[in-house]
């Protein structure tokens, strides 16, 4: 029999210095989704972001959408991002991430088959969990838990066809491949989704603080409607995170107790978790190995080193 994939262990969700280490080998190497072009809809106006401790804030320069501009958070220092040709931005949050196109080389098909500007901003809320980050991306990547943790949710998409294709550094997950516009859901590496149904849109980053056992959710809502239909939409997906959160607070209880250390992974069920944990274990293993090798060598010359990335990364020209 193949050997089957395991979970990372649960120390990986506990321990501060661990999360120092996905901090330099994970976020400051990714780019991050920072919602369609309609959510930064007024000239003037700025968005705040906190990304793994790094502070940016978008701002639209002029009514035209490639003046929207990426900031640290000092104002004085513009970051790179990127508009894709269907309004969504991404942006680095430092000078140790590839270029766009190395990121996510095979993103752009997919994201020309939909229009993600179609629908208004509507809302914003963000709150803290007591979980670690990746206890909320293992549930956001199966849907294994989704029939008996979302009855509602399951009414609409049953979860029978549920599909995840993961590619380089995203997955798609397809509830319905007859309906790719409604029940369509993607995770871009490491923290952020998108995720179109129930009539709307929603787009949601999972914020790890500086302790490993918290985490900030932020959601950004979109609907055609203003109104009691929005209001609709805006009761039924809230639904469907309120249970997210609990199941994740009661997973990270029992991490943090020793009661579940580490399983197999369901080889067809749990695709999606076994690529993003994959990832994540390899930049992590990589990581470390580096920084290693340039201690000893540091010390070896009489200097003791410790690697740092910098932290704020200049706009390309
Ligand atoms: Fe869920």
């Amino acid at each position: 029999m193949a050997s089957l994939t395991k979970t990372l262990p649960a120390s990986w969700y506990c321990s501060s210095p661990l999360y120092q280490l996905e901090r330099r080998a994970v976020f400051m190497k990714a780019w991050y989704l920072l919602g369609p072009v309609t959510r930064f809809q007024n000239v003037g106006e700025e968005v705040d972001y906190e990304i793994a401790q790094i502070r940016l804030t978008v701002r639209r320069n002029s009514k035209e959408a490639r003046d929207i501009k990426v900031y640290a958070s000092d104002q004085s220092t513009e970051m790179r991002s990127h508009l894709t040709e269907t309004g969504l931005l991404f942006a680095t949050i430092s000078a140790h991430a590839p270029s766009f196109d190395e990121f996510f080389p095979d993103l752009k098909p997919l994201l020309a088959t939909v229009d993600f500007t179609r629908l208004p901003y509507r809302r914003s809320i963000k709150y803290e969990g007591n979980f670690n980050w990746k206890t909320m991306v293992d549930g956001y990547q199966e849907c294994l838990h989704c029939q008996y943790t979302h009855p509602s949710f399951s009414v609409y998409y049953p979860p029978t066809f549920y599909t995840v294709y993961n590619h380089k550094n995203f997955s798609q997950h397809v509830a319905d491949p007859n309906k790719r516009d409604d029940g369509l859901f993607l995770y871009f590496f490491p923290n952020c989704t998108l995720n179109v149904y129930g009539g709307g849109m929603s787009s949601f980053r999972v914020c790890p603080t500086e302790k490993p056992g918290v985490t900030r959710m932020e959601f950004d809502y979109y609907h055609m409607e203003s109104g009691d239909k929005f209001e609709e939409y805006f009761k039924f997906v809230r639904q469907v995170a309120i249970e997210d959160f609990e199941l994740c607070e009661k997973a990270q209880e029992n991490l943090e107790k020793g009661i579940y250390t580490e399983g197999i992974l369901n080889p067809v069920k749990e695709t999606g978790v076994v690529f993003y944990q994959q990832r994540v274990l390899d930049l992590v293993c990589s990581q470390h190995e580096k920084e290693k090798c340039l201690n000893s060598s540091h010390m070896a010359s009489g200097n003791k080193y410790v690697a740092r990335p910098r932290l704020v990364e200049p706009a390309a020209s």
